[in-house]
């Protein structure tokens, strides 16, 4: 049986301890959370052996993700897909557009992501962090932002775009660069970006790099 499949036992054995019932594997609700037990307590002798690489590795194979994101071109959307592709265990990708109500409580990590337009993050990014400051504070949490400015410039906006006390819990901190596709932008945008950037066609400068720093830092 691989890792994963067995950790994604242990899940469910965690979620609702009378599913080993259903199995047919035990007679009764206490050795579903026996077994929670047992395997916490071995994760910890795991941890204390120095086995830390290989626990990490099964401890996110263990953990429910969030990455939500809002996105206004794709840009952010592109990049929080390439985020996903890179992250052990369940992972649910929401745009923040349509949404609905998200329980950031149902969740062990949150990833939250936007992009700089004029100079600021979408408000829905910005609502969501204010609405859920308090749960987010109490998770593993990452924080990413997608814009063509680079150096201070990029970590200004950043400082400007997230709560100040999220940002000094976060994990992890991420500028994935940026793109602009004139395919998705109105005619104002364009005239905009011809003008201020004086580029004329869609051009990609995301940071793959930093994408997997940043799946590496939330593991
Ligand atoms: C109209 C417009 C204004 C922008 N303003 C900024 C800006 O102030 N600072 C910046 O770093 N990038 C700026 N950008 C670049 C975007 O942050 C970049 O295109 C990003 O990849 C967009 O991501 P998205 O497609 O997920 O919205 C701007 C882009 C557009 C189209």
């Amino acid at each position: 049986m691989s890792p994963g499949a067995f950790i994604a036992i242990l899940r469910k054995y965690q979620e609702k301890p009378s599913a080993i019932c259903s199995l047919g594997l035990a007679p009764s609700n206490h050795v579903g959370t026996g077994i929670r037990r047992f395997s916490q307590f071995w994760m910890k002798q795991l941890k204390m052996m120095n086995v830390y690489h290989f626990t990490k590795n099964w401890e996110s194979y263990y953990m429910k993700t969030l990455i939500i994101y809002a996105t206004t071109h794709g840009c952010t959307q592109s990049c929080a897909e390439k985020l996903k592709a890179q992250l052990a265990g369940e992972v649910d990708l929401v745009n923040l557009k349509g949404s609905g109500k998200i329980k950031v409580d149902d969740y062990d990590r949150v990833m939250v992501g936007g992009s700089i337009h004029a100079g600021k993050i979408q408000g829905r990014v910005s609502r969501f962090c204010t609405d859920n400051l308090a749960s987010l504070l109490k998770k593993k949490t990452g924080l990413f932002l997608c814009c063509m400015e680079k150096g201070e410039k990029a970590q200004k906006q950043f400082e400007d775009a997230f709560p100040a006390e999220l940002r000094r819990h976060a994990s992890a901190s991420g500028l994935f660069g940026g793109g602009f596709d004139f395919s998705r932008m109105n005619w104002i945008e364009k005239a905009i970006i011809k003008k201020v950037a004086h580029v004329t066609e869609s051009v990609s400068n995301t940071d793959k790099e930093a994408i997997a720093r940043f799946a590496r830092e939330m593991a």
